[in-house]
Order: structure tokens, then sequence, then C-alpha cells
């Protein structure tokens, strides 16, 4: 199995384009003032070194200082790990890495917030994420008689026999599963007027599910949401194609009769148009939030390397990925290791946002329970006039 795959070729939606080619193609979608939130513009931005002297008041979290006691690698030599906050009385009072985040957003020295996200946002949800040993997807696809277990993403493999996807994609299709408190603490930066964007690379519809605007969301390995040909990108109606792979069948394309599939992005398959937004987003950053992911796909992985060298990056993760492996981490690094819904929780709390959270999530659950519910007489979806009137 190849640990780290590489995308290359053809964008999805047809043009030819490199993977590699990072920059903004001709015709990309821009950052738009609708994008941004009014509020933005009322506040202070904070100058770089300001916003350094605040990373230099951070200490080791407390998972991390737990791991560290314990003589467990995770130990950092970095100087923010290092770092003390001085109290008024003038002793040191060491600062958690959500304590440290959770300040800079309430002193509003962050304003720009990009997540990146990956499976492990989702994994509280039910859906088991692809690389965790045992629990994985990958680990669990024997049934699927594949030759290595990426090959079931894999649109080389995918044109000779469509049939291991197809059978795995009854049971990715959305619909099963309900967005977790991870998701809902998203929507909520995005509430408060600090989410830039979400970068995700999770094909399980939950973001948009929970009530991230489709302006502030990149799905970087593209959704169920629509179809099209794996040969000529002609498109094929999304729900046509879902009830005849539902019905063990293969959708053909009646255009060149090549096999249609679902628009997620399979290795071997450009990302589509809206992920090269980065490029206009990554810089902008103030705050780069990563969570639940593995940091193994690129050109997705990347994309955390291309914020400034200034800006605060927080991983929340099982176990550090990418940069966060290496040693000493970054001045402006931070991680807190364990469960994501519970140092989401912290933080949500650090924040003061806890309960709004729990609110939000609970009235958004009932409007989509009284929405797929054929019981509601009304069936309107309450939802979508509350998600209105808070954007
Ligand atoms: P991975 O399965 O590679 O990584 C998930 C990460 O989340 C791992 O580091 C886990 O330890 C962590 N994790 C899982 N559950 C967690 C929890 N409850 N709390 C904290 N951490 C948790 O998934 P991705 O990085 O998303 O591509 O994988 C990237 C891409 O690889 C996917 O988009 C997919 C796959 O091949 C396609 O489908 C095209």
């Amino acid at each position: 199995m190849t640990p780290v795959n590489k995308y290359r070729g053809v964008n999805m939606s047809k043009a030819k384009s490199s993977r590699d080619r990072r920059i903004a193609p001709p015709g990309i979608t821009r950052v738009t003032r609708s994008s941004i939130n009014p509020q933005d513009s009322q506040r202070t931005k904070p100058t770089d070194s300001g916003l350094v002297d605040d990373l230099s008041l951070m200490s080791v979290s407390e998972q991390q200082a737990s791991l560290a006691r314990k003589g467990k690698s995770y130990q950092s030599s970095s100087p923010s790990t290092k770092a003390v906050l001085s109290s008024p009385s003038g002793r040191s009072v060491p600062r958690g890495a959500l304590e440290t985040i959770g300040r800079l957003v309430k002193l509003g020295r962050v304003r720009n917030i990009v997540v990146v996200a990956g499976a492990g946002i989702s994994t509280a949800s039910g859906i088991p994420d692809f690389r965790t040993p045992g629990t994985g997807l990958y680990a669990n696809l024997a049934k699927y008689d594949i030759p290595y277990p990426e090959a079931i993403f894999n649109i080389d493999y995918f044109s000779d026999n469509p049939h291991p996807f197809f059978s795995l994609a009854k049971e990715l299709y959305p619909g099963h599963h309900r967005p977790n408190y991870v998701h809902y603490f998203i929507r909520m930066l995005h509430q408060k007027g600090l989410l830039l964007r979400m970068y995700t690379q999770n094909i399980d519809g939950l973001e948009k599910l929970c009530g991230i605007p489709d302006d502030k969301l990149v799905e970087a390995h593209g959704s169920f949401a629509t179809a099209a040909c794996h040969l000529c990108y002609t498109p094929y109606p999304a729900e046509e194609a879902k009830q005849a792979i539902m019905n063990g069948n293969v959708p053909i394309c009646t255009f060149c009769a090549g096999a249609v599939k679902p628009n997620v992005v399979f290795f071997g398959e450009d990302l589509p148009e809206k992920y090269f937004q980065h490029a206009e987003d990554f810089p902008k950053a103030d705050l780069l939030m990563i969570m639940g992911t593995s940091l193994k796909i690129e050109p997705f992985a990347s994309l955390v390397n291309t914020v400034k060298s200034t800006v605060p990056r927080l991983l929340l993760n099982r176990n550090p990925v990418g940069p966060f492996e290496r040693r000493p981490l970054r001045r402006a690094d931070y991680m807190e290791l364990g469960d994501l819904s519970d140092s989401v929780r912290k933080l949500a709390e650090i924040l003061g946002w806890h309960t709004e959270i729990q609110d939000l999530m609970n009235s958004h659950e009932n409007g989509l329970c009284s929405y797929i519910d054929p019981s509601n007489s009304s069936g309107e979806n309450s939802d979508s006039s509350e998600t209105d009137s808070m954007h």
C-alpha cells in the first residue's frame, strides 16, 4: 500500500490541471465581500508582533504535560511549549494550548480562522475514519477483494472495475449520520464571524448538514451531492445515480457510455475548482485549526504549511501529524492531543460558548428531525429560517 497518495491530472469539472500547480487557475472563484463577515471590518487587526507577544505566553497543554510527566514521546522542545505566563503576582502560570488559543480569540486577536479537517471530526457521528488501525475504513475492506485498500478510491481501478466502490458507496451515501458537537463548534465559529473558510476532506456531507453555508465551505475531496461520467465528465442527475447504485446497477453516461460516479475525488483525479481558493484564504488566516486528519494525502496536507510562520496553528487530534510530528515545533504551533470532542468542548467552555453550541445543536437537530420525519405535517425545514436569520 502506498502510504502517501498523489492526486494527478484531470480537473473534476473537466479541464486538465496539474495536481502540483497550486496557484489559482484562471476563472477561480474569488473570495467575495459576502463571504467575509461584515463585523470583521469593525475590528482592529492585530499586528504580527502583537500576536507573537501573546503566543509567547503559551505553555504546554495539560495532556502533553501529562504525557511528558510520564516520560512519553510527545515532550516538545519548542520554545512555545516552555514559555509561561506571568501572573499579576509575579508567579508563573502555565497556559495550555486551548487556553492560549481561547485567550487570543477572546481578546479579538483572531478574526480569520481557517479550519482544516478530516475524518476524525466525524467519528463521533459514528463514521469510521480511514487509517486508524483496526477501526479505520481501510482496515475493513477485505470483503471487497481489492488489491490494496486505497484502490477502492483509485480512478484507474474504478475504470476497470467500478463494483467495489459502488458496493461501498451504498454505505457511504449521506443520510444515515448526524453532525456532532465538533461540526456545530465550527458552525459557531462562523456565527461569531470568525470563520474565513473550512477546508474539509470529508465526503459525508455533515458540514453542510449542520448549517455551515456553502460559501464558507470547501469540500476538497468532493461529495455525493453531484455526479458525472468518470470519463467525459458529463453531469448526471445525482439522485438517479444514487438510485442506480442503491439498486446494484452501474449508472451509465448517456453521452459516452462510461460509468457515472458521484463527484467524490478519487486518487488520480484533480480537486474541485473551489479548492484553489486556498491561494487567497491561507495568506489571510490569522489562526489555523487542524482537526481530525492524518495529513497523509496531498495536495491537501501541504495546505497547512501555507500560512505565515507567525500564524498560530492549533492541532486537535489523537496523535501528532504532519509538521506537528517534528521537533522542535514551530514557535506558533500548539496541539491538544486526545479525543477531538473532548478537546473541542474544552475550548468551547474556555470561550464561554458551550451552552450556545448545545442550544444550537439541539434546535438544529430538532429541525432536521422534523424535516425528515414524515409525521411532520408542514413538511418544512424549520431550520432554514433560523440559519438565515443567524447569518
Ligand atoms: P485519516 O483516517 O487518515 O486520519 C484521521 C485522523 O483523525 C487520525 O490521525 C486519527 O488519529 C484522528 N482521529 C480519528 N478519530 C478521532 C477522534 N475522535 N479524536 C481525535 N482524533 C481522531 O483520515 P483523513 O486524514 O481525513 O480520501 O484522510 C484523508 C483522505 O484519505 C480522505 O479524504 C480519503 C482518504 O483516502 C478520499 O476518499 C479520496
